[in-house]
């Protein structure tokens, strides 16, 4: 799907000098929050409007200041290239933000018709616009057109975690390793960052509900990324529980599978599970026959996935132990993880750093490793 015929079809920026400044995205939110659902509209004009704010095809926000000089984004400035990704909730494309050269992910959401649905939208840009940390894909702008909101995000040019578990295999297959995952260390490099979005996030009372590799997203620098916090709600909204189900049950908590609300710990559970795929090379229960009875089966107390001894360290065997304690209440948390030796002793020197510092050295650590492995850049 292309979306240039739509884009060039567009009017031209109501945001040009002069102009009265569009609200923000934190005002959008703000109006989300706390006015009846009902003051909800969506124009056959195209446009989405609500009480004082409006989102038009030329764009939302002002917040690009942080993230970039993107304060006259518009869609009609921007050419889609190739699609990223296709989730349950839509598609990410490439584009390019003609004016600037700038690449960009365009992320396609179908507003769908009930009130519900459009909060649960609403309430994704108030996360996504609210949060400014090096380890989560920022939000860019906000556009609406023909029944989609199209979230302009930073583009992430190393693909996910996923793709890269796969662009991994075949080398490690070449080398005749015995697992075919990633280098424990890159395996921490990458919690460790993701770690640190999942604290930040967690410090503020959001769960991100849908930590998997697809979400983890690399750029060829070795940063990374968490993507997609506040969408598993809206894809919740909108296909009810059993799609969700279907689509990111395997990394999902044991006590959310049994009907209970999910919380940071639920988080920090899939976080331990990505850890045993990105280690191993394949997910724990990937051969199993149904996930709901592996899991029934944990609740009655078979042991959860664990890293198999010999063949990794004593520092990751114990991460992913206390991860994926199947009591939430006993499980380790974003926060304290940020300390733990598998993940910090990897990035660090040794001698005393703080968690930025960290995160620099795991970017730097993963970037040499990726341009040893895959070539380009300056091993
Ligand atoms: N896929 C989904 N979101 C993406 C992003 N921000 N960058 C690259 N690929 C993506």
């Amino acid at each position: 799907m292309s979306l240039d015929p739509l884009a060039q079809s567009l009017p031209a920026s109501s945001r040009q000098k002069g102009r009265k400044k569009p609200p923000g995205l934190a005002d959008i939110a703000t109006a989300a929050l706390s006015s009846p659902a009902s003051t909800f509209r969506l124009s056959e004009s195209g446009t989405f409007e609500k009480g004082g704010f409006q989102i038009k095809a030329s764009g939302i926000s002002a917040t690009p200041a942080r993230h970039g000089d993107f304060s006259s984004l518009t869609l009609s400035d921007l050419s889609t290239l190739h699609p990223l990704g296709t989730g349950a909730c839509g598609t990410v494309h490439l584009a390019r933000h003609r004016p600037s050269g700038t690449l960009l992910a365009l992320k396609a959401i179908h507003i769908m018709s009930t009130q519900g649905e459009r909060h649960q939208m609403l309430n994704e840009l108030r996360a996504l616009s609210s949060f400014d940390h090096p380890c989560l894909v920022p939000l860019l702008d906000a556009f609406y057109l023909d029944g989609s909101v199209y979230l302009a995000l930073g583009y992430m040019d190393g693909g996910s975690l996923e793709e890269l578990l796969s662009r991994h295999r075949p080398v490690a297959e070449g080398a005749r390793l015995a697992i075919t995952g990633l280098p424990e260390p890159v395996v921490g490099h990458a919690v460790l960052q993701t770690l640190s979005a999942l604290a930040y996030l967690h410090g503020r009372g959001v769960v991100h509900r849908d930590v998997k590799p697809a979400n983890i997203l690399l750029d060829s620098q070795g940063n990374v990324r968490l993507a997609d916090f506040g969408i598993s709600k809206q894809l919740e909204a909108t296909f009810g529980v059993a799609r969700s189900f279907c689509g990111t049950a395997v990394y999902m908590a044991p006590e959310r599978i049994s009907g209970a609300d999910y919380t940071q710990s639920s988080d920090v559970w899939s976080l331990g599970m990505v850890v045993v795929e990105c280690a191993v090379g394949l997910h724990p229960f990937a051969a199993a026959q149904s996930y709901y009875d592996l899991v029934v089966g944990l609740s009655s107390g078979a042991d959860p996935p664990s890293l198999p001894e010999g063949l990794f360290s004593a520092e990751a065997r114990d991460f992913v132990a206390a991860c994926l304690r199947v009591d939430p209440e006993k499980r380790a948390t974003a926060e304290g993880l940020q300390r733990h030796p598998f993940a910090c002793a990897v990035s660090g020197d040794g001698t005393a750093r703080t968690p930025d510092q960290l995160v620099a050295g795991a970017a730097f650590r993963l970037r040499q490793w990726l341009s040893q492995t895959f070539g380009g850049g300056d091993g």
